[in-house]
């Protein structure tokens, strides 16, 4: 995976440079590459932009965000000198020779489509027919591809028209977190949790992902798209399969994704008639308690009827010889309390309890993955309080992330974005990844039009509706609320 001494040159076009993400993500992320040298002398980014703008005035947009990277603002004018704009109209196929013009056959392109899947079909096309495509050439979308399978097989379909799969890089930013990399280190760089990985061991899992924002300036996508397509098809469920891949035979593109295909394929399907059983889907209202917490139904750019979910809590079973058995419940949400991304695993109980008398409260061992906002692997473990009698407590053994290492932390995008230009397909998924993510997606979602087409309320600051943890409960659950480890334990 990613290295950083080794510059390839490329020219990086950027469609969409004007856009949210691009502002937000890539263009600092880019600017970080830059500050680290980790970009080729003579790697040059084309902004391509839909307004006449000048480089000067596209550096004006994004210069908040790339400042935030660092004071120097001689290094952020000598970045913006690698950029280039060309102003296009995706719709009309003759504006691409303008960019044709600027690439050069001898450099690799990288083609990043920052931009709405609608317009994969014809940003492609125009390329293709203006020769700017070639076998070398490199193409970067972001998810969520599609909007159900049959939509993401014909936008796939679109894309392997001009390029090979080996050409085409789709981003999970969340497998660009430092923290998901660290689950692959802790589970094949040790043998001791091997053998305790298992069903026969482990009670069950809880994926966790907690934003405590709302939808911002992003109503008209997430109202089009809802919590169960913008994170559970890609982010949840390509965490879910870090966690239960089999050990790949290499650290490679295709054995790493090989195993995380696997495990999509075992996922058992939750059919239309079960999202009762199976599924929570909810919507957040404000809240008295949440400081200018909205009804997400008036949120700008929200259809003011819409059914659109903000919440999903979802119980997965893998049904292959290590995990039959265990369930996996997965949750998510906007207007959550906090911004926290955790995986917990929960341990299997003691087979006898020798200090019930004097410890009756103790739960069993858990691993605790934290994504964000800290990073952090802790295993609780029971220890003796200190003092006379045989009282227990849960005492962390702290893998301490930050601490460990005074190197900085690089931002997923930062990486990914450095794989795409080293070549390195092995933290992006396939065709096959996306289409396995979208087959078990879809019954849900039918599920949902069948049989709960009105998602149930939650109130801002608050772990989602009543029956996320219903869900739990009818299995003898709580859910581990993220940083109140110790108190859920009493
Ligand atoms: C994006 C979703 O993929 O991930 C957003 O579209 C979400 O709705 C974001 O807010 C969360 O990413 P992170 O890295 O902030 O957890």
């Amino acid at each position: 995976m990613t290295s950083t001494n080794k510059n390839e040159s490329a020219n990086v076009v950027v469609f969409g440079a004007t856009g949210d993400l691009s502002i937000r993500k890539l263009f600092p992320s880019l600017f970080q590459l830059f500050l680290n040298h980790s970009l080729a002398d003579d790697l040059r980014i084309v902004a391509v932009v839909r307004a006449e703008l000048t480089v000067e005035t596209f550096a004006q947009r994004i210069a908040e965000s790339c400042l935030k990277r660092t004071q120097d603002r001689s290094q952020f004018d000598a970045f913006v000198k690698k950029i280039d704009c060309v102003r296009m109209d995706i719709g009309n196929v003759e504006t691409f020779a303008a960019l044709r013009s600027m690439l050069s056959d001898t450099v690799r392109s990288i083609f990043y489509f920052s931009v709405s899947p609608s317009l994969y079909g014809a940003i492609t096309a125009g390329l293709k027919q203006h020769g700017c495509i070639n076998t070398d050439s490199r193409v970067v979308v972001e998810k969520p591809i599609g909007h159900n399978l049959e939509t993401a097989t014909q936008i796939s379909n679109e894309l392997s028209k001009s390029f090979d799969e080996s050409q085409i890089f789709r981003i999970d930013h969340y497998l660009g977190k430092e923290t998901v990399q660290n689950i692959m280190a802790l589970r094949f760089g040790n043998a001791v949790l091997e053998p305790l990985w298992c069903a026969e061991r482990i009670q069950s899992m809880q994926i966790t992902v907690a934003e405590d924002i709302g939808v911002v300036n992003r109503g008209p996508y997430y109202d089009h798209t809802g919590a169960l397509r913008d994170m559970v098809q890609n982010h949840l469920l390509q965490l879910l399969c870090v966690m239960a891949m089999e050990p790949p035979g290499q650290l490679n593109p295709a054995s790493v994704r090989d195993e995380k295909l696997k495990v999509l394929r075992s996922l058992r399907a939750i059919q239309p008639s079960d999202v009762v059983t199976k599924t929570v889907r909810g919507q957040y209202v404000a809240s008295p308690d949440r400081k200018a917490s909205k009804n997400y139904l008036q949120e700008v750019g929200v259809d003011p009827c819409s059914q659109t979910e903000t919440f999903v809590a979802v119980k997965a079973e893998i049904d292959n010889w290590r995990w039959a058995g265990m369930p996996v419940y997965m949750r998510t949400g906007k207007e959550l309390p906090s911004r926290a991304s955790e995986i917990v695993i929960q341990f299997k109980d003691v087979p006898h309890k020798l200090f019930k008398h004097t410890a009756s409260h103790l739960l069993a061992n858990r691993l605790v993955i934290s994504l964000q906002p800290e990073e952090s692997i802790k295993l609780y473990l029971n220890a003796k309080t200190p003092g006379r009698g045989m009282t227990l407590q849960p005492v962390a053994l702290n893998l301490d992330l930050i601490n460990s290492s005074p190197m900085r932390r690089w931002d997923a995008y930062e990486r990914l974005i450095l794989d795409v230009i080293q070549g390195d397909l092995t933290l992006f998924m396939r065709e096959t990844d996306v289409l396995a993510a979208w087959n078990w997606i879809d019954p849900i979602v039918q599920g949902w039009i069948e049989h709960m087409p009105n998602p149930e309320p939650y109130e801002a600051g608050t772990w989602g509706p009543v029956a996320a943890d219903q869900l739990l409960a009818k299995d003898g659950f709580i859910w581990h609320n993220p940083g109140r480890y110790i108190n859920d334990m009493h």
